[in-house]
């Protein structure tokens, strides 16, 4: 059998913040192909380390490489066009800004020629690249079922919706890797539902590889190929959904959490 194409490889990542270890000497790999999930008590370090891929904080040491590239030093816009996209625990979206807005400034970046070009825009090949854009944008409308609010504001929609805005807008960079950080977090069961539909969708039928930060066990033992678990910033535990139900390390880091982790289990 042929080894699995490793897409990130984490080595040694240590992340300190004043006297705050917020990462110490993480090492893990992502397949392309796979949907990986971190999870963890509140504070491990799990927003710390997607922070560290996309390029918002620099680590102390260590090493990230993607598609074979070491990525320390490069900014965040440069990992984008690299092919990693995200979205944030906290959402980021311009409320004032239509949906449609919102999706096509995700977009924006991957436009070569510039629309304001005037007479140039007939024969320079940008109105061709105008269309497909559009299209791009429209198929991802259509893939997230969120045409019928492409013209509202985005401040006024309900958040699981706005949630599923902001994953568009991601996924309109058309990234091989994207970083999710906490895609379900307030959502009631139905949209946690449709989200994970979305998320499998994305990996199976778009080719996407996910790296996921996710509170509930159901979600994440559902779908996730593998799993690590963090713990004071360090890495407690890695392996398939079922190794890592039955990791006594990881039981008790969730302590009182233990009796949930079981029940999300068998519901
Ligand atoms: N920008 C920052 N400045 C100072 N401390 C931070 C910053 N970001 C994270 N931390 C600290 O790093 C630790 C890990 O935080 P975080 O990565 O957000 O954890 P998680 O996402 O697992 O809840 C926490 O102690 C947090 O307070
Ligand atoms: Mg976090």
């Amino acid at each position: 059998m042929s080894s699995p194409e490793k897409l990130l490889s984490i080595s040694k990542v240590s992340l300190a913040f004043g006297g705050v270890k917020a990462l110490t000497d993480v090492n893990f790999h992502v397949n392309k192909g796979e949907i990986f999930s971190i999870i963890g008590p509140n504070g491990a370090g799990k927003t710390s380390m997607l922070n560290c891929i996309s390029g918002r904080y620099q680590p102390n040491q260590g090493s990230i490489t993607f598609k074979g590239k070491e990525m320390l030093g490069m900014k965040p816009n440069e990992r984008s066009d690299l092919g990693l996209g995200r979205t944030f625990q906290n959402l980021a979206l311009f409320g004032h800004m239509s949906v449609l807005d919102n999706i096509m400034v995700g977009r924006h970046h991957l436009l070569k020629n510039n629309f304001a070009t005037g007479p140039l825009y007939w024969f320079s090949g940008a109105q061709k690249e105008e269309l497909e854009h559009r299209r791009a944008v429209e198929d991802i409308i259509d893939f997230l079922e969120i045409s019928h609010i492409r013209k509202s504001q985005a401040g006024t929609l309900s958040y699981g919706l706005r949630k599923r805005v902001e994953l568009a807008r991601a996924v309109a960079l058309k990234p091989d890797l994207i970083l999710l950080d906490e895609p379900m977090a307030g959502m009631n069961q139905e949209e946690k539902e449709d989200m994970a539909r979305y998320i499998l969708d994305l990996n199976e039928e778009w080719g996407m590889t996910v790296i996921m930060i996710e509170h509930d066990m159901g979600v994440v033992m559902g779908i996730s190929n593998r799993v690590m678990v963090l713990d004071f910033g360090r890495k407690i535990a890695e392996g398939l959904p079922d190794e890592i139900m039955a990791n006594e390390h990881v039981k008790k880091a969730y302590l009182g959490e233990e009796d949930e982790l079981l029940m999300e289990e068998t519901a």
